[in-house]
C-alpha cells in the first residue's frame, strides 16, 4: 500500500567542503566514541565530505595510533552500518597524539602532525579543532592553539581554521560573557562554532521549512489564531553517570538555557531576510530579547521546579535522584522545570508559551505543539464552540520524528457526528530509515563554513540574562526558596502536580505526548 503521505523531492542542495581535516581534542572520551567518530565516518562514506580527509585524535590518555584506530573501528561497528573495507579505509585516515593540554610542547607537535597529515591526505583546505573536553579547558586550549600559530588562517581565509565548542557556555551571564571574551581574544566570531545539538536535528530544522516554505501556516502563526504553545523535552533516563556535572548544573541550565530556548526561538521568530547564518541568528536574538523577564512573582506563579523521587520507568524500579551515585543526600538540584513565558511583541503578545523538560519522565519525547483558538461560533447546534476541539499542530522532534495536525471532521453515521481527525506525517515511513544524527549535519556545516545552526554569543547571553534572576533566587534559599519551592515527583510520572496547576490556572492542560 502507498504511504498516506507522499514526498517528492524538489530541490536538494548539498555543498561539498574543500579537502580538510579535523583535530578532535578529547578523542578518547565518550562524545568522540558515541557521536563524533561515527558521524565523521557516515559523512565520509556517504561522500558528503571529500575523500581527502583526515582525523587527528588528541587527548591525555596514552595510546598509539594503532590503538586509536582500534577504537575508531569499534565506534563505527557500534553505531554505523559499515562495510569492513570502508571502515578500514576510514581508520587509516585517523591518527593519534597524546599529551597534556597545558603543555606548549603538545601544540608544537600538533602543528607538525597537522601539516604532515594534511600533506599526506591532500587535505590542505582547512582544519576544524573540535573541543570535546570539559569547558574549563576551552580557554587554555584555544589560547595555546593560538600561541602555536594554529588558528592563523591563510590569505582570504584559506586555509581556514575553525573551533567547535559544546555547551555549557558558562553557568550564568557573567561566566558566559567571560568565556566569550576569552575566546574572542584569539578567534574571529566567524571561526567559532558553538554547538546546540538540537539545532542539528532534522525536525528542528524543519520548523523553519514548515513555516517559511509554505503559505498556509504563517498567516495563522500569531496571537489572532494561536491560543498557546507547548514545548516539551521529556527524558526517561536519569543521571547516566553524570552526577558530577548535573549536580552543579541542574535542569534549567542543562536543557532550558539552550535546547528549549532554541526550540522556542525557531517557533516564534519573525521571518528572517534569508536562510543565511546572520539573518537567522539576528531573528533568534530578536525574539529572545522579546521574552518577558521573570519577576519575583513569577517564581511562585510561572515556574515549577521538581526533583524525582523513587519510582518506576518502563516497568523498572528506579532510585530517587538523591539516592543516585554521586548525588548529595540533601541535594536541591532540580531535575524537572516547567515554565510559562510571554513574548512581548506584536505577533505573540498574550499568547502563553508553556515549556517543560525533565528527567525520569515516562518516556523520551520532544515536541512543539501549536494549539489554535476555538472556532468563534458553532453553526452545529446544539454543539457549542467548546464542544469542537481546537486544532493542534504538533511538530514531533523525537523519537517519532514528524508532523501531526488534528482537525475536526465529520464522522460516518449520524448527520451531526463530529470528532478529532489527526493527519500524521512520519519521517521514517515517508523517507525510510532514521534521520541522520544531528552531529552529522553540524560537522558538515562547520566544514562548509555555514554558521546558521550554531549559536552566536549574543543569543547565549540573552538566554542567560533571562535565567540569571531565577537561578539567583533558587540558590539564595530562605524566603525566596519557599517562593520557588522544589517539588517532588515520582519517577515515571509527568512531573510534579504543581506543573499541572501551572496550566490549570489558565484553564488549560498539558498534552500527553
Ligand atoms: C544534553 C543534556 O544537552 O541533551 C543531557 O546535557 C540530555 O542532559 C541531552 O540528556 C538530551 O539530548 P537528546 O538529543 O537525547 O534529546
Amino acid at each position: 500500500m502507498d504511504p498516506a503521505v507522499t514526498a517528492r523531492l524538489r530541490v536538494c542542495v548539498e555543498l561539498m567542503p574543500k579537502p580538510c581535516g579535523i583535530v578532535v581534542f578529547g578523542a578518547s572520551g565518550d562524545l568522540a566514541g558515541r557521536k563524533l567518530l561515527p558521524s565523521l565516518f557516515n559523512l565520509w562514506v556517504r561522500k558528503l565530505i571529500p575523500r581527502s580527509f583526515f582525523v587527528l585524535g588528541c587527548a591525555r590518555t596514552a595510546m598509539t595510533t594503532a590503538e586509536f584506530r582500534e577504537r575508531v573501528r569499534a565506534a563505527i561497528a557500534r553505531r554505523c552500518e559499515a562495510r569492513p573495507d570502508e571502515c578500514e579505509a576510514f581508520a587509516r585516515r585517523c591518527a593519534y597524539l597524546a599529551g597534556d593540554y597545558f603543555d606548549a610542547a603538545l601544540y608544537a607537535t600538533l602543528a607538525q602532525r597537522l601539516a604532515a597529515s594534511a600533506a599526506e591526505f591532500g587535505a590542505e583546505g582547512g582544519a576544524v579543532f573540535y573541543l570535546a573536553v570539559p569547558p574549563a579547558l576551552y580557554g587554555p586550549v584555544v589560547g595555546r592553539l593560538s600561541a602555536a600559530g594554529l588558528l592563523r588562517q591563510g590569505e582570504g581565509g584559506e586555509p581556514w581554521r575553525r573551533v567547535v565548542i559544546e555547551k555549557p557556555f558558562g553557568r550564568d551571564l557573567a561566566s558566559a560573557a567571560a568565556l566569550g571574551r576569552e575566546i574572542r581574544r584569539v578567534l574571529g566570531e566567524d571561526q567559532i562554532y558553538r554547538i546546540d545539538h538540537y539545532l542539528g536535528k532534522e525536525t528542528v530544522q524543519n520548523i523553519l521549512m514548515l513555516r517559511f516554505a509554505n503559505a498556509v501556516f504563517e498567516p495563522l502563526w500569531n496571537r489572532r489564531y494561536v491560543d498557546h504553545v507547548q514545548i516539551t523535552a521529556a527524558e526517561s533516563i536519569g543521571l547516566e553517570h553524570r552526577a558530577g556535572y548535573f549536580e552543579e548544573a541542574g535542569l534549567l541550565r542543562d536543557m532550558f538555557q539552550n535546547h528549549l530556548f532554541m526550540m522556542l526561538a525557531l517557533t516564534a521568530l519573525e521571518p528572517p531576510v534569508s536562510f543565511a547564518a546572520d539573518s537567522v541568528r539576528d531573528e533568534i536574538v530578536k525574539v529572545l530579547r522579546a521574552v518577558r523577564p521573570f519577576t519575583a512573582e513569577d517564581l511562585r506563579g510561572a515556574l515549577v521546579r521538581g526533583q524525582y523521587a523513587a519510582g518506576e520507568v518502563g516497568g523498572k524500579a528506579v532510585p530517587a535522584y538523591r539516592a543516585e551515585k554521586g548525588v548529595a543526600p540533601e541535594s536541591r538540584t532540580e531535575t524537572y522545570v516547567a515554565a510559562k513565558l510571554g513574548i512581548d511583541n506584536w505577533r505573540w503578545k498574550g499568547v502563553p508559551f508553556y515549556l517543560r523538560a525533565g528527567k525520569r519522565l515516562p518516556r523520551r519525547v520532544s515536541e512543539i505543539a501549536i494549539a489554535f483558538k476555538s472556532v468563534p461560533h458553532s453553526i452545529f447546534i446544539p454543539l457549542l464552540p467548546e464542544h469542537l476541539s481546537p486544532n493542534v499542530l504538533v511538530l514531533n522532534v523525537q523519537p517519532d520524528e514528524g508532523v501531526a495536525l488534528t482537525i475536526q471532521a465529520k464522522q460516518p453515521g449520524a448527520k451531526l457526528c463530529v470528532g478529532d481527525l489527526t493527519m500524521r506525517f512520519n519521517y521514517r515511513e515517508v523517507f525510510g530509515g532514521e534521520p541522520p544524527d544531528a552531529y552529522e549535519r553540524l560537522l558538515l556545516d562547520c566544514m562548509l563554513g555555514d554558521q546558521t545552526l550554531f549559536l552566536r554569543q549574543d543569543a547565549i547571553e540573552v538566554s542567560w540574562s533571562l535565567l540569571d534572576p531565577v537561578l539567583d533566587a533558587w540558590s539564595r534559599g530562605g524566603e525566596e526558596e519557599r517562593a520557588g519551592a522544589l517539588h517532588s515527583y515520582r519517577a515515571g510520572t509527568w512531573g510534579p502536580e504543581e506543573a499541572e496547576a501551572l496550566l490549570g490556572r489558565d484553564g488549560r492542560q498539558w498534552r500527553e505526548p
